[in-house]
């Protein structure tokens, strides 16, 4: 694509938020080297919108275990290869309030679709807002909707669920025994509780165009999303899809740098996968968009156990690296760590 034709839908985009399936895709399908103004342009973005200060949100695995097979994921049920682990109620408390002492604002129960009883979750939110700061946020899976609703009254302001692929076919190939309209329903409840609500896609799964992709944008578009991630895919050994492709990250840059200028309020990260596919990658999607990272506080004993994909980077670190080491990064872009809970800018 030639660079007048490029400057023009980005112009566009940056203008208007606002860009039909056919222009989303040209961008997605064009060369990276011929889009470094959409990157320019998502950095602006950022920076007219959220400024030079990156959230930080402290991430804490607390269980491995999931009842799901999705086709990409090393946690997926039928890898038996998997040593598995479940944190009790009070390491997890203890966890998010070690989390609290190193400055985070935003603490993130993430799991694999475990059924973790919903009232001890519901426990260690209560636990978590009365004796620290911190903004709490889900990232559970799928759940009945009363149970939604149970955390959101026990004070969880966040939810994250991707809907990784915006179509239909591949979402039901990819995840055998789910639903995408489920997920979305469970999107739509969960901002109808009050949920500030965040989706997400995984770049580079086999047979993903970008048409496919421009899709995704559009959906999380309507979807009003708080926030929206994207990361690479990375084939995992035990799992169906481990002959596949890797996702690149210039794919994922060129999503990240879409994302803003197309939600431009929506809180954006620079992912844990990206960083772990290219070492300088989490610097790249700060400055082609992104505003927010994603540290691991989980205790270092059960990092390598908690392999979604292989070589994840941090698993052999504890909380304080890494606290410090993205202190440094972000520093390091001029940028500074924010001291606010970083609610959505929606609203
Ligand atoms: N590569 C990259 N991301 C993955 N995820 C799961 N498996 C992989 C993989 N192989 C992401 C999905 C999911 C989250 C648990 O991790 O987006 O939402
Ligand atoms: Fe389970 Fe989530 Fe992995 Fe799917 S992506 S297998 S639901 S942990
Ligand atoms: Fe964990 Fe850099 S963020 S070591």
């Amino acid at each position: 694509m030639n660079q007048f034709k490029v400057k023009k839908i980005v112009d566009q985009a940056f203008i208007e938020a606002e860009l039909n399936k056919e222009q989303i895709a040209e961008i997605l399908a064009a060369d990276i080297n011929d889009l470094d103004y959409l990157l320019q342009q998502a950095d602006q973005k950022r920076e007219e919108i959220c400024g030079d200060e990156v959230h930080l949100r402290a991430i804490i695995e607390f269980s491995s275990y999931c009842k799901q097979n999705c086709y990409y994921c090393g946690l997926r049920k039928d890898n038996q290869q998997l040593k598995r682990y479940q944190l009790e109620v009070e390491e997890i408390i203890e966890t998010a309030q070690m989390a609290a002492e190193l400055g985070y604002q935003t603490v993130v129960l993430q799991s694999g679709e475990d059924d973790y009883p919903a009232a001890e979750i519901a426990e260690i939110i209560k636990e978590i807002k009365k004796t620290t700061a911190m903004a709490v946020t889900l990232s559970l899976g799928e759940r009945d909707f009363e149970v939604y609703k149970l955390w959101r009254e026990a004070g969880a302001d966040r939810y994250l669920l991707k809907h990784e692929i915006a179509d239909k076919v591949l979402y039901q190939k990819y995840h055998p025994g789910m639903s995408f309209e489920n997920r979305i329903e469970s999107l739509k409840y969960l901002k109808i509780l009050g949920y500030q609500i965040g989706s997400g896609v995984i770049i580079g799964l086999p047979e993903q165009t970008p048409e496919i992709m421009a899709e995704d944008l559009l959906l999380c578009q309507d979807l009003e999303l708080d926030m929206i991630g994207s990361g690479p895919f990375i084939p995992h050994q035990q799992t169906p899809l481990k002959g596949s492709n890797r996702g690149t990250a210039e794919m994922t840059l060129k999503f990240t740098a879409l994302s803003r200028l197309l939600l431009p309020l929506a809180h954006i990260p620079a992912t844990t996968a990206l960083g772990t596919i290219d070492a300088e990658g989490r610097q790249k999607a700060l400055q082609a968009g992104a505003n927010v990272v994603m540290p691991n506080v989980t205790d270092g004993r059960y990092r390598e156990q908690y392999q979604i994909y292989p070589d994840k980077i941090c698993v052999n670190e504890e909380a304080g690296d890494c606290r410090q080491c993205i202190g440094s990064i972000i520093a390091s872009l001029g940028r500074y760590v924010s001291q606010k809970q970083g609610h959505s800018l929606r609203d």
